[in-house]
């Protein structure tokens, strides 16, 4: 049976070209860069050139990234960092109630431990936050925004430059999960963001795992969260991954700024894909499928539940996801969808498919063959 992979926002596959530019790094090139000798001089210059072909990429100052283990810890040092390094100014916060669990669960923490204040905006149908809800909630000690560019459960594009204007005017830091964009959207470097933080992760783009980056705009220092030696000028302690860093810096180079989620491909076929889906009975598209990131399709069937369906899929040769792959294997609702004002039962119920560089045409001719047995048989049991 063929396997159809239409779960690219969860993750994509290592670049082969990328995996020979990351190779030296598990061989020859060693050593520490933090050490003196020429071994770990070495491994020094090789750092260096990646974090300066990466400045020259985003258009930014060598000293306004740091290198992380990916999304999940780029997103956690931006919203710690910045809290903490601010609260003396104030303790309130803002984030939307649709973020991955990378910011939201950070929020949590800091209001639940630290004595922050988080408003969580509210979204519409389509899972966008509104710019008025954000400037109702700002406040005289608010310090820290944080909204994220593209949704990975459906898609949604956010207002960011709008949001980043906003805050700008206000000296309010504005923190942007830019994780679902790269590679999806034209970059034109850090500074269409509008933001002081952008987080990065180089898997999503086919880079490697446990490879990612925050931008940071220069002179904010958030405080570290990894505390110990000074790597990173002092913004994250550990020696490097030198593999992982050459890595992301191939793959950004190669896949970034000229997307390599090509709209022009993708969006024919994921318009074609929410035409099927739309007319079987109980299906409805979630998000909107014309405006949003163009590979990604998510929808609920009423009467199911998600685990049921991305079991169905699978025994099909179909590899599709729920929502955010944290959540894959539990039957939690996507908070997404709840934002959204999608019913309990329904937010219970998505299936989200995202294609990428290998989707054909002939591959979603299968799965709109696939799907109606699919949920006849799921209904019926
Ligand atoms: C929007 C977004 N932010 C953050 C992350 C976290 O990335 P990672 O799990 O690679 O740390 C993901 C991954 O799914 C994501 O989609």
């Amino acid at each position: 049976m063929q396997t159809i992979y239409f779960d690219y926002n969860a993750t994509t596959t290592l670049d082969l070209e990328v995996r020979e530019v990351m190779m030296p790094f598990l061989g020859d090139v060693w050593g520490n860069p933090s050490s003196v000798h020429r071994i770990g001089r070495a491994a020094r210059s090789a750092l260096d050139d990646c974090r300066y072909r990466l400045a020259e990429l985003w258009r930014c100052k060598p000293s306004e990234m740091v290198f992380t283990s990916g999304g999940t810890e780029s997103n956690n040092l931006a919203i710690f960092g910045t809290a903490r390094l601010l609260k003396p100014r104030g303790r309130h916060l803002i984030t939307s109630a649709v973020e991955h669990p990378a910011a939201l669960h950070a929020f949590d923490q800091l209001e639940r431990l630290e004595g922050f204040e988080v408003t969580r905006l509210a979204v519409d149908a389509h899972g966008r936050v509104e710019l008025q809800a954000l400037m109702d909630a700002t406040r005289p000690d608010t310090t820290l925004v944080s909204v994220m560019a593209a949704n990975n459960e459906v898609g949604t594009l956010q207002p960011i430059a709008e949001i980043g204007a906003w805050c700008r005017e206000r000296g309010i830091r504005f923190h942007t999960d830019a994780v679902q964009a790269f590679g999806k959207l034209p970059f034109s470097g850090m500074d269409a963001f509008h933001a002081d933080l952008v987080s990065v992760c180089a898997h999503k783009f086919h880079g490697p795992k446990g490879a990612g980056a925050l931008f940071i705009r220069s002179p904010l220092q958030p405080i570290p969260i990894l505390v110990g030696g000074g790597h990173e000028n002092e913004r994250r302690a550990g020696t490097e991954n030198l593999s992982a860093i050459a890595g992301l810096v191939e793959a950004f180079a190669r896949f970034v700024p000229s997307p390599v989620f090509s709209e022009q491909q993708l969006r024919p076929m994921v318009l074609e894909l929410s035409r099927a889906v739309q007319s079987l009975p109980g299906v409805t598209v979630r998000g909107d499928p014309t405006l949003g990131l163009s590979n990604t399709l998510a929808f609920t069937v009423a009467g199911c539940d998600s685990m049921a369906l991305l079991a169905g899929l699978d025994l099909e040769g179909i590899c599709a996801s729920s929502g955010s792959a944290c959540s894959a294997g539990s039957l939690e609702p996507s908070h997404v969808l709840r934002a959204m004002g999608v019913s309990e039962a329904e937010s219970n119920a998505l299936v989200r498919f995202s294609l990428g560089r290998k989707s054909t045409a002939e591959e979603v001719s299968l799965v709109i063959d696939a799907l109606p047995s699919v949920l006849r048989q799921i209904r019926g049991g």
